[in-house]
């Protein structure tokens, strides 16, 4: 039997040197390719407000939302470590708040971790989930629930005031008690100081090479979601194309009567002569 991965195997993968590769899964289906391809971790992003639900950005997304989501990717991926990612709302108000909503995670979303986005401001809600024994990812650099006050989706670190903000919330986030920390699009060589301060595993998304694994949105990485390729994206396949060329071969086969053929059908067991026999009482 496949033993589950914990927060230990992926301590040992940053000891021993082996890259951690981690992508988003919001359902069953995905999730279980994603662990049939040895994939180390699965977030179940907030990004299902865009993947999934079709809202222009993560906020709107619930915790109920990401409850039911982190459910189906559970059950997709038994194996596999998986983060929930906390939406907006669910922490920002209380130390309270944000431990209550992450025990839900772990309760009944069947969750190995949680994440939340944010550095020094949010230090006291890393250190007051960690209290209660929650594997913790924090979240800086480029922090989406919070683009408003960024002025939008904009890479940071990118002056020297910048990243060394980037630096401080870095180190933050890891003096509360964070397991891991993700660094969301800033320039790899503010990552690699990051991921030399820091002894956590440091993962990047948008964030260049130098740390410890990279994490992606599967919808993204397979040529998915149609609306945006953000410009740190490499594009392991093309699968819209191919899903829009079935759907609409499926329909034109529909209207031409091509399907379905007889391989497609049910049969009667037995003769038929006794069906159309009964089928006659019908037409009295
Ligand atoms: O929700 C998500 O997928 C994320 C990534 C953008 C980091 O938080």
């Amino acid at each position: 039997m496949a033993k589950k991965k914990s927060i230990l195997d992926i301590y040992k993968m940053k000891q021993n040197g082996e890259k951690i590769s981690w992508i988003t899964s919001y359902d069953a289906p995905i999730a279980s390719f994603a662990e049939q391809a040895g994939m180390d971790m699965i977030l179940v992003g907030d990004s299902m407000g865009m993947v999934v639900f079709g809202f222009e950005g993560t906020n709107p997304v619930t915790m109920d939302m990401c409850i039911s989501h982190c459910q189906a990717v559970r059950r997709g991926a038994p194996n596999t470590f998986i983060v929930g990612d906390m939406p907006f709302g669910s922490y920002q108000i209380s130390d309270e708040d944000a431990a209550a909503n992450a025990i839900r995670f772990i309760k009944e979303g069947g969750v190995d971790a949680i994440k939340l986005e944010g550095g020094k401001s949010m230090a006291s809600r890393i250190a007051a989930i960690r209290n209660c024994g929650i594997v913790v990812c924090g979240h800086i650099g480029l922090t989406p629930q919070s683009s408003g006050v960024l002025g939008g989706h904009k890479a940071q670190g990118r002056t020297v005031e910048s990243a060394r903000a980037v630096i401080e919330d870095a180190l933050a986030v890891e003096a509360a008690g964070a397991n891991m920390i993700l660094v969301e699009a800033v320039p790899p060589e503010v990552t690699a100081k990051i991921h030399e301060l820091l002894s956590i595993p440091v993962l990047s998304i948008g964030a260049g090479a130098p740390c410890d694994g990279q994490l992606t949105i599967f919808a993204d990485t397979i040529g998915m979601f149609q609306s945006f390729t953000p410009k740190f994206i490499k594009k392991y396949a093309d699968i819209a194309p191919v899903i829009i060329d079935a759907f609409a071969q499926y329909s034109k086969e529909i209207k031409e009567g091509v399907f379905p053929s007889d391989e497609h059908c049910y049969h009667v067991i037995g003769d038929i002569a006794p069906f159309e026999e009964m089928f006659k009482e019908f037409d009295k």
